[in-house]
């Protein structure tokens, strides 16, 4: 008769010892399993007399009893530990500070930011956005906008020039947002509408200049529009941006080659400290030049100055920008400096509405 009792107390040893589910599971294998100790001796049990299997029976089936009984008893226990020691491990200190998500930390540029606003007041006003390249050729930059060859009007720009190509022209880096004007008057039929938000540059830096920066174009065209409509277009986008009941702007007699006559707007400021403030103070800054359409503007579009006529403006972004947000340096806009932004930035899913406020 074989040893019941020892392979009982061998088994009892190893499911005690067993140091986890895995080892625990090797062993009820080796004794359950289909070739499993206890297993064998349930099949010998067929090959008894049936005086043996009498007298085996009963204890091969007990055996078979206790030792699934222990097992399951231990697989519990290792369970239970298991689960104490996760417990352990992934304990939360709720008293850390929390840690802000992506989303929350990230900041909308305040140049993106006053273009996103701007857009929507001039939206609101009927005005689509048209668009144009950075690299423009001569023509569009200057010739095309009344600026003769030659012309010293030219060198006003501090233009970035490439180098020339095999015809010798000359590309440039777009001095103004103006070219778009040509483009758009190239491209549609009056009445035209359209404001141009972008990037421009010339050689130029200190406090208030930077070799790229941004301006928005204004154009409209059509036979009736002039001079009142473009004032009060204009008052009306600096009281809406500046969140004002009213502004004062200062029209000044000015030139540009591609309008007749021509202004220059300034705006009501304090410099004090060299901080730039709106709306208080008798300073000035200049944020953009206007004035009527060039008659050869128009024809270098293939429109008849007897027949159409209309306005244009180009604004500083970056001014009105500094004005609004109380920023004193035009250098800091472009640093990428991620103190700066967390300041000045705005946040992510506060898209400018004119319904829902432009800057709150
Ligand atoms: N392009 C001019 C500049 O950058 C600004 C300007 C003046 C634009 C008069 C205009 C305008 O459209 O009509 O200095």
């Amino acid at each position: 008769m074989s040893d019941f009792a020892g392979l009982e107390r061998e088994l009892t040893i190893a499911i005690a010892e067993a140091p986890d589910e895995a080892a625990l599971e090797t062993v009820r294998v080796s004794a359950l399993g289909k070739k499993g100790r206890i297993s064998e001796l349930l099949k010998s049990l067929g090959s008894m007399t049936p005086e043996e299997r009498r007298q085996n029976g009963p204890l091969i089936n007990g055996l078979r009893d206790e030792v699934q009984a222990a097992i399951n008893a231990r697989k519990q226990a290792l369970a239970g530990a298991a689960l104490e020691a996760r417990l352990a491990a992934e304990r939360l200190d709720l008293t850390l500070p929390m840690r802000e998500s992506a989303i929350a930390r990230g900041r909308v540029h305040p140049i993106s930011q006053v273009v996103d606003e701007l857009t929507a007041i001039f939206a609101d006003m009927g005005f689509s956005v048209a668009e144009g390249p950075d690299i423009e050729t001569d023509w569009l930059n200057f010739t095309a906008l009344n600026f003769p060859p030659g012309h010293p009007a030219r060198d006003m720009h501090d233009t970035f020039f490439f180098p020339p190509d095999a015809k010798g022209e000359r590309k440039v880096l777009r001095t103004h947002t103006s070219p778009v004007q040509i483009r758009t008057m190239q491209a549609q039929k009056p009445p035209i509408r359209v404001i141009t938000p972008g990037r421009t540059y010339r050689c130029d830096s200190d406090q208030t200049h930077t070799p790229m920066f941004h301006q928005v174009e204004g154009l409209v065209i059509d036979r009736t529009s002039h001079l009142g409509h473009l004032k009060w277009i204009l008052e009306e986008f600096c009281k809406a941006f500046f969140e004002v009941p009213s502004v004062k702007m200062r029209f000044r007699p000015s030139f540009f080659p591609f309008t007749e006559p021509s202004a220059e707007v300034d705006i009501q400021c304090s410099r004090k400290g060299g901080e730039i403030r709106f709306g208080e103070g008798e300073d000035w800054l200049e944020i953009l030049g206007c004035g009527m359409v060039h008659p050869n503007v128009l024809k270098n579009c293939g429109l008849d100055p007897d027949e159409f006529q209309g306005f244009a403006w180009g604004m500083g972004i970056d001014r009105i920008a500094m004005l609004k947000y109380g920023m004193d340096d035009l250098r800091q806009f472009f640093e990428a400096d991620v103190r700066w932004l967390t300041h000045y930035g705005f946040r992510p899913l506060d898209f400018p509405t004119l319904a829902g406020g432009l800057s709150s």
